[in-house]
């Protein structure tokens, strides 16, 4: 991390949360963000973040370039810094759903490209990203896509691209299913006659101690669950329950569908 300079551009959720995991703050003087709308360097200033005014004055510091753009927006913003990329080279690391490295090479007119595919909790350093490059990538390179994550993640390296879309499935989106869990089970709560903050709060400290739980890795999470359910316990009751309302498929078709998602976004997107 010690040489990196890392501009990020896009400063939309993702954009933000790893701005301020990386230390885009005054007196973290590693990382740049800069949005091009006026309205989102607004709320990165507002958010202590520190902004760069302009794409050009990024790009001209920055040794390495975060894309957090939509998919949609990449190949836009790729014509845009190509000519910077041509002259100053640097390491340009993507977090955008579905497009695939071989398009942001040719965007890009650089072969030094990786995806990483990292989630919201970056924000707090607690984010999960998949990482990919091509096998062409320098070692020193990957490692720096490494050095550049691991204050706000932890990471894990995939060797075949395809795997970048259902990692967006499972971790990039994941954020959003336990949110719904959390939601659903206070609103559950509610209807069992606790009062709002309660079930709010106690369905959230739940979630958290079953992950920090899950998270030591000594046991696997099933053998956690059956370690809760007693038999003709009320635990079993609601599994029973879950199971018979089909969880299983449920989890198994949502995740399904944003991969394939993700594959999509690449052909429409990526097509070269
Ligand atoms: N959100 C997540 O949880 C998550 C997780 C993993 C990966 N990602 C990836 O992260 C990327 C960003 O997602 P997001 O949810 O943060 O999107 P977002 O909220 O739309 O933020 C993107 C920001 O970039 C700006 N922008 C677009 N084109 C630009 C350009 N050429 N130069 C400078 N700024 C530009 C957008 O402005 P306008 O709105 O004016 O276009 C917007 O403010 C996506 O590719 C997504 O696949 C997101």
């Amino acid at each position: 991390m010690q040489n990196m300079t890392i501009g990020i551009i896009g400063a939309g959720n993702m954009g933000r949360a790893l701005a301020a995991g990386l230390g885009a703050t005054p007196g973290g003087p590693h990382a740049l963000v800069y949005d091009h709308s006026g309205e989102a360097r607004q709320r990165a200033t507002q958010q202590g973040l520190t902004v760069a005014e302009t794409l050009a004055e990024l790009v001209a510091w920055a040794n390495v370039l975060v894309l957090a753009v939509k998919p949609q927006h990449i190949a836009a913003l790729a014509r845009e810094i190509t000519g910077d990329v041509a002259a100053r080279h640097p390491l340009i690391v993507s977090v955008a759903a579905g497009i695939r490295t071989d398009a942001l090479r040719h965007w890009l007119g650089s072969d030094r490209v990786a995806r990483a595919m990292p989630n919201t909790p970056a924000l707090i350093g607690a984010g999960a990203t998949v990482l990919y490059a091509p096998p062409d990538i320098s070692a020193g390179d990957r490692a720096q896509v490494e050095a550049l994550l691991r204050p706000v993640s932890a990471l894990w390296w995939v060797d075949d691209e395809d795997l970048m879309d259902a990692a967006t499935a499972v971790s990039g989106s994941g954020p959003a299913y336990f949110f719904l869990v959390i939601e659903a089970l206070a609103a559950a709560a509610v209807r069992a006659g606790l009062p709002e903050p309660l079930a709010v709060e106690l369905a959230t400290a739940t979630a958290l101690g079953a992950a920090r739980m899950a998270g030591t890795g000594t046991e696997s999470p099933a053998a956690l669950r059956r370690q809760v359910t007693s038999p003709n316990g009320t635990t079993e009751r609601a599994i029973q329950s879950f199971m018979d309302q089909g969880i299983m498929t449920m989890f198994a078709t949502a995740v399904e569908a944003a991969r394939v998602r993700a594959a999509e976004l690449g052909r429409e997107l990526g097509g070269l």
